[in-house]
C-alpha cells in the first residue's frame, strides 16, 4: 500500500514494481526452472515490441479469509490488456502462476471479463495464456462465479472474434471449459496438462492408475482426445505460433482475412502434380504433397496435425488470400472418413465459415470407415456433422477431386449439390457409388458364382465398370464437376476461381440457429 514517505511518482513506481515482480524472485526462479516463461515474459513475446497496454495492473483481491489480507499482490495473478500482433489489435490475458498459482479469484476473473468485453466491442481477437491451479480455493463460490462469467463471454464471442487458448501450465477442473469453447487450443509439451478430474480422483473413483502427462498432457490431447489443435516444444514456440495463426485470420466476423503479398506467381504450374496420383488406385500418396505444391510458397499451417490423420485441415494462402484447406489423406486409413475425422473436419469448416475464410477441399475418399466400432460410436450422427458444416457454409467453396469420390462421402466432401461454387476434377478422378470391385461383387454376384472361370469373369466386369464409372466424365457431363483440369494447372485454376468468388453473397434461411447433430 502507498506510504506517505514517498512522492506520488515514487508511490506509483513502487506499486508497479510490486505488480511486475508477481510472486517474487523465488517463485519466478521456480517458474523458469520448470522451463516456463513468466506471464509478463510471455506477453512480451506475443505482442509487437512496445505495443502492450496493460489494464488493471493495480487490481487486488478482496479476500479477507485464510490470512489472504496479508498477501495482496497488485495485478492479482493475471496480466491483461491490449497489444498489436503484426500491427493488428489483439486482446490477451496471461495467468501468472507465481501469484497464488495463477488461481482465478473474483477480481482476477473480472479483469479477464473486462478485456473480453473490450475485444467484442472493438472486434479484435482474444488470446488466453492459461497457467493456473484453477479456482482460488480461498474465495469459494466467488471464484466459480468468475469462471462462469468467462464461459459466458467465450460463448457469446464464439464466431464473432477469433479466440485462441494456450495451455502453458496446469488447466484443471471446470477451468478447462474456457479453452474448450475457444477456437484453438495450443499445448506446450511436458509443462502443460488439462483434465476435468486429476489422477488422484480417478484412482479413488475408478481404481485406474494414470500419470498427469498420460491423462492430459500435450500428446494425449493432440493425438488422442482431439481437445488440443497444436503441440509445441516450449513457450516461445507457442507464442510465435499464435502470431502465425492470427496472420491467417480476420480480426472479427465482418472483416475479411488480411492479404499477404507473395512472390509465388499465380499462374505457376507444377508438372509433378500430373503424376503424383499413382496408377494403382489402391496405392496411397501423401495429400500434404498436393497441398504444398499448390498453395503460396508451399506454406501450410496444419491444424490438428496429430489427430484423425485420415483428414487434413489447416490454413494456407492462394494468391495472397487466406484459405482453409480440408483434404482426405489417402496415406492414412486410405482416406476413409470416420467419427474423429468427421468431427475434426466439421469444426474446422464451421470456423472458416464463421470468419469468412474460403474453403478449398481436396478429395480422395473411398467412403466412410466400415465397422461396428464406427456404427456403435455413432458415425451416422458424427458424419452428419461434416455434411451439415459443408452444406451450411456460405463462404466461397472450391473442391478438387484428385482420385476417389465414392458414395455418401462424395456428397459430404463439398460436392456441387451442397452449394459448392467451383468443383474441379483431375483426369484421375473416380466418381461413383462405390469402387469397381465392390460394385461388381454386388451387381454380378450370381453371374460370378455361375461363371466357368469366376476370376476372369469378375476381372472383365471390373474393367467394364472402371471404364464406365471410374472417371470424372460422367460427372462432368452432368455439370456436377465444372471442369476436368490438368493437375499441373490446379494452382492457377483455384486462384482464378477464388478471384471470381471475391464478392460472393449467400445466406441461409432466417432462424434462431440450426440444430447440427451434436
Ligand atoms: C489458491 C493455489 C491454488 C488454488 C495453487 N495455489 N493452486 N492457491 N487456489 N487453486 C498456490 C499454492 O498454494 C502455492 O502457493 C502456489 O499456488 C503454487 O502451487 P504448488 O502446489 O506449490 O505448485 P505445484 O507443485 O506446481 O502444483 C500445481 C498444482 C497444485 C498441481 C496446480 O497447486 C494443485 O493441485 N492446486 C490445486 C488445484 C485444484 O484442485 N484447483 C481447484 C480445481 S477445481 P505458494 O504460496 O506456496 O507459492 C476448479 C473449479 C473450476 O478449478 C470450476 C469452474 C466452473
Amino acid at each position: 500500500m502507498p506510504t506517505r514517505s514517498l512522492t506520488p511518482q515514487q508511490q506509483l513506481e513502487a506499486l508497479e514494481r510490486r505488480a511486475d515482480d508477481g510472486g517474487g524472485a523465488e517463485r519466478i526462479a521456480r517458474q523458469h526452472a520448470a522451463g516456463k516463461l513468466t506471464a509478463r515474459e510471455r506477453i512480451e513475446v506475443l505482442f509487437d515490441p512496445g505495443s502492450f497496454d496493460e489494464v488493471d495492473k493495480l487490481v487486488t483481491h478482496r479476500c479477507r479469509d485464510f490470512g489472504m489480507e496479508k498477501q495482496v499482490i497488485p495485478g492479482d495473478g493475471v496480466v491483461a490488456g491490449r497489444g498489436r500482433v503484426n500491427g493488428r489489435v489483439v486482446y490477451a490475458f496471461a495467468q501468472d502462476f507465481t501469484v497464488f498459482g495463477g488461481s482465478l479469484s473474483e477480481t482476477n476473473a473480472a479483469k479477464i471479463v473486462k478485456i473480453m468485453d473490450l475485444a467484442m466491442k472493438m472486434g479484435a481477437p482474444v488470446v488466453g495464456l492459461n497457467d493456473s491451479g484453477g479456482a482460488r480455493i480461498q474465495e469459494g463460490v466467488l471464484s466459480l462465479g468468475g469462471y462462469a462469467d468467462i464461459f459466458l463471454r467465450n460463448t457469446l464471442a464464439s464466431g464473432v472474434v477469433p479466440q485462441i487458448s494456450a495451455i502453458m501450465g496446469p488447466c484443471a477442473g471446470g477451468a478447462v471449459y474456457s479453452p474448450a469453447i475457444t477456437d484453438f487450443n495450443i499445448m506446450v509439451e511436458d509443462t502443460s496438462y488439462m483434465f476435468v478430474t486429476g489422477p488422484d480422483v480417478i484412482t479413488t473413483v475408478t481404481h485406474e492408475t494414470v500419470t498427469k502427462e498420460e491423462l492430459g498432457g500435450a500428446h494425449t490431447h493432440n493425438a488422442r482426445s482431439g481437445v488440443a489443435h497444436f503441440a509445441v516444444h516450449d513457450d516461445r514456440e507457442c507464442l510465435l505460433l499464435i502470431r502465425d495463426l492470427l496472420s491467417y485470420l480476420p480480426s472479427n466476423n465482418v472483416e475479411d482475412p488480411p492479404r499477404v503479398a507473395t512472390a509465388d506467381p499465380a499462374t505457376r504450374e507444377d508438372a509433378v502434380l500430373d503424376t503424383l496420383v499413382p496408377a494403382n488406385p489402391n496405392q496411397p500418396y501423401d495429400m500434404h504433397d498436393v497441398i504444398r505444391r499448390i498453395v503460396d510458397e508451399g506454406q501450410f499451417l496444419e491444424v490438428h496435425q496429430h489427430y484423425a490423420q485420415n483428414i487434413i485441415v489447416g490454413f494456407a494462402r492462394l494468391g495472397g488470400a487466406s484459405i482453409g484447406v480440408v483434404a482426405n489423406q489417402p496415406a492414412h486409413l486410405a482416406g476413409c472418413l470416420d467419427i474423429d475425422a468427421s468431427v475434426k473436419g466439421a469444426r474446422f469448416v464451421r470456423f472458416c465459415d464463421a470468419f469468412n475464410i474460403p474453403l478449398v477441399t481436396f478429395e480422395d475418399v473411398p467412403g466412410f470407415l466400415p465397422g461396428t466400432v464406427q456404427e456403435w460410436g455413432g458415425i451416422i450422427r458424427h458424419g452428419a456433422k461434416l455434411l451439415y458444416a459443408f452444406a451450411e457454409a456460405t463462404v466461397p467453396k472450391l473442391t478438387v477431386i484428385t482420385r476417389k469420390a465414392y458414395g455418401g462421402a462424395y456428397c459430404v466432401m463439398s460436392s456441387k449439390h451442397i452449394r459448392t461454387d467451383v468443383n474441379f476434377a483431375w483426369p484421375t478422378a473416380e466418381i461413383a457409388v462405390m469402387g469397381p470391385d465392390g460394385a461388381v461383387n454386388i451387381l454380378y454376384k450370381r453371374e460370378i458364382d455361375a461363371a466357368p472361370d469366376p476370376a476372369a469373369f469378375r476381372a472383365t466386369k471390373v474393367a467394364e465398370f472402371r471404364e464406365k464409372f471410374a472417371n470424372p466424365y460422367v460427372s462432368a457431363a452432368r455439370g456436377f464437376v465444372d471442369a476436368v483440369i490438368a493437375p499441373r494447372t490446379t494452382r492457377a485454376r483455384l486462384i482464378a476461381a477464388l478471384a471470381g468468388l471475391a464478392d460472393k453473397k449467400d445466406v441461409n434461411p432466417p432462424r434462431k440457429h440450426g440444430n447440427i447433430p451434436l
